[in-house]
C-alpha cells in the first residue's frame, strides 16, 4: 500500500483542531491491546480527559512536544517528546505515547515519527532520550532499529488492557543523540 502522509508538529490550536482524530487514534491502539497506560473498556470520558488534561497544557506551555503524521487532513500517528524534566536533568527529555492506527502500520510512520522527534530534541539542546515499552511488543525492534539500549526490564510492570488479570513486563530504554552539527558560520570554525 502507497499512502501519502506528513510529519508535523502542531501547536496548542492545531491540537485542539484535530482532538477528535487523537480520540480515535487513542482509542483503535487501545482496543487493539497496546499498552499505553490504558485499559479496556476506554470510557470516552478517560480518553478525552487524557488529552485535554494531560497533554494539552504542556502543548501549550512548550513542555510537550506533540507530532503528528498526517494522512488527508486526519491523525494517524501521534509521538510525544515531554521536556519538563527535573531541574538535574536539563539535558534529558521523555519520549511518551507513540501510535499508529492500526490501518496504516508498517508504512515508516513510527519510524519517520521517531526522526522528527529526535531533530527536534536534538533543537531543543537534549541529549539523553528516555521511554519505556511492553517488553517483546513491536515497538521494541523499532527502538533498537533506532539505536536505543535497553536499561532493563521490569517484571509485573502494568496491566494488559485486555487481559487486566495478567501483568505484563516493561523495558526500559535510552538514547544519546549525536551532538548538533556545527553551523558553517560558527566564529569559532
Ligand atoms: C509500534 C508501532 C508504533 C509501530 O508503528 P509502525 O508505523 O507500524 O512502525 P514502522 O512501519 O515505522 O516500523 C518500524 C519498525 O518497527 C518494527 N515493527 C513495527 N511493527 C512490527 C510488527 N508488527 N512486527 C515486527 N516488527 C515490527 C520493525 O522493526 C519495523 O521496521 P521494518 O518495517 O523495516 O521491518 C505501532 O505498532 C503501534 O502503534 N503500536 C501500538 C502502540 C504502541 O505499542 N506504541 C509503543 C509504545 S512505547
Amino acid at each position: 500500500m502507497s499512502v501519502r502522509f506528513s510529519i508535523e508538529q502542531l501547536d496548542a490550536t492545531r491540537f485542539n483542531a484535530h482532538l477528535e482524530d487523537f480520540q480515535r487514534l487513542l482509542a483503535a491502539c487501545v482496543t487493539e491491546g497496546a499498552s499505553i497506560g490504558f485499559i479496556l473498556p476506554l470510557a470516552a470520558a478517560v480518553n478525552s480527559g487524557f488529552w485535554q488534561d494531560s497533554v494539552a497544557p504542556g502543548v501549550a506551555r512548550g513542555a510537550r512536544l506533540l507530532f503528528a503524521a498526517l494522512h488527508e487532513e486526519r491523525v494517524v500517528g501521534s509521538v510525544q517528546l515531554v521536556l519538563d524534566t527535573p531541574a538535574n536533568q536539563p539535558h534529558r527529555a521523555e519520549v511518551v505515547k507513540l501510535l499508529v492506527h492500526p490501518e496504516y502500520r508498517r508504512l515508516g510512520i513510527a519510524r519517520q515519527l521517531m526522526q522528527r522527534l529526535e531533530d527536534a530534541a536534538r533543537a531543543h539542546g537534549r541529549e539523553l532520550l528516555t521511554l519505556d515499552t511492553r517488553s517483546d511488543d513491536h515497538a521494541e525492534p523499532l527502538y533498537l532499529s533506532l539505536g536505543y539500549q535497553v536499561a532493563g526490564r521490569i517484571p509485573g510492570y502494568a496491566l494488559d488492557a485486555r487481559q487486566p488479570e495478567r501483568r505484563d513486563s516493561t523495558t526500559l530504554m535510552y538514547k544519546t543523540l549525536p551532538a548538533m552539527p556545527a553551523k558553517l558560520d560558527d566564529p569559532l570554525l
